[in-house]
């Protein structure tokens, strides 16, 4: 799922959207940097894609595009803006800048990394290749240029099932996510090879978490990111991408709901259902929070930090992820 925001509105019509989330007296210190923000996007004809882990004073006020891996890199491809600012971490980022080549790509912080993408290297999927001759390699979004250079295709939380049987063979390398491929390997008879690669804030859900859950709140609707260890997606009522469980929420609309993923999330699905009774269980993401207002504001004023990717490496990277793109 994916949402267009409205952010030519006057700043008292923002500030309602997220008046029960930011306290009054916190909203003077926002806006000025919220106001420059809207000034420098028309200057700089610039949209900005915000990941849903963005914190609600980005997600619900500047943000152009919202949404999961998928539809920011969906909305890169598409966008007609030549300057793409991208409020998330770098692995999404550089996605935007191999659909985009020709356009200026920002990261508000180019520390804004991931567990997942630090823990492979394009050399260690060349040795994968090596001693799995002939097996396909999927590689999770959440990978640098380099890792997605040497794989086959690319897939999303929101499309692996349908990207690992797209390919039509027995068995396939996913990776570096080991639970996101576990996960996987459950929903298909397709035999998937694993890496050992870890979220730091999903693996830290637990199934005993889900238990206590559901004994101090009765009736809870539990929903996990498919990058929860296995055992918690089996015991959770539903699993799919930040924007699944997002849909989820709108569609079922559960009087009580826990989502077991990065806890901004939950804040701003929560702002768009203020009936329903969000449990928060707080799991910070410490790069996606690297991205702060005063940040995006530096990037306008200064075009930084432009995300670059050499040449070589950015074709057959971009390749795995157009393949990705045309199969789902
Ligand atoms: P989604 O693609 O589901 O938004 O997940 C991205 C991510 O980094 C989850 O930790
Ligand atoms: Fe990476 Fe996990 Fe943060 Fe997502 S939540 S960006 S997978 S470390």
């Amino acid at each position: 799922m994916q949402d267009t925001l409205e952010t030519a509105l006057p700043l008292s019509d923002l500030y309602r959207r997220v008046e029960r989330h930011i306290p009054p007296f916190e909203w003077p210190i926002l806006a000025p940097d919220i106001a420059r923000i809207l000034a420098l996007k028309g200057q700089r004809n610039a949209v900005i894609l915000a990941h849903n882990y963005q914190t609600p004073d980005i997600f619900h006020t500047v943000a152009d595009i919202v949404g999961d891996s998928l539809a920011l890199a969906r909305e890169a491809a598409r966008t007609d803006k030549p300057v793409i600012v991208l409020a998330g971490v770098h692995f999404m980022a550089e996605t935007a800048k191999l659909l985009n080549p020709e356009k200026t790509v920002l990261i508000p912080d180019l520390e804004a990394g991931c567990s997942l993408a630090s823990s492979i290297t394009g050399a260690d999927v060349r040795l994968l290749r090596q001693s799995h001759p002939g097996v396909p390699i999927v590689s999770y979004v959440n990978t640098s240029a380099a890792v997605k250079a040497e794989s086959d295709v690319c897939c999303t939380s929101g499309n692996a099932k349908k990207i690992v049987e797209a390919l039509g063979a027995k068995t396939v390398i996913m990776l570096p996510d080991e639970y996101l491929a576990r996960n996987t390997a459950k929903e298909t008879t397709v035999e998937i090879i694993a890496w050992k690669g870890r979220c730091e804030v999903h693996e830290r859900f637990s199934a005993e978490d889900i238990r206590e859950f559901r004994a101090r709140y009765p009736g809870i609707l539990i929903l996990a990111h498919p990058e929860c260890p296995p055992e918690v997606v089996a015991e959770c009522d539903f699993a799919g991408s930040t924007a699944a469980m997002a849909g989820y929420v709108g569609k079922h609309r559960p009087a009580r709901v826990v989502l077991l993923t990065e806890c901004s999330m939950s804040d701003n699905v929560a702002l768009q259902h203020p009936d329903l009774e969000f449990v928060r269980p707080c799991n910070l993401c410490p790069h996606m929070k690297r991205i702060t207002l005063s940040n995006i504001r530096r990037a306008l004023e200064r075009m930084e930090h432009k995300v670059e990717i050499e040449p070589q490496i950015a074709a057959r990277a971009r390749a795995a992820v157009e393949r990705m793109l045309a199969l789902g």
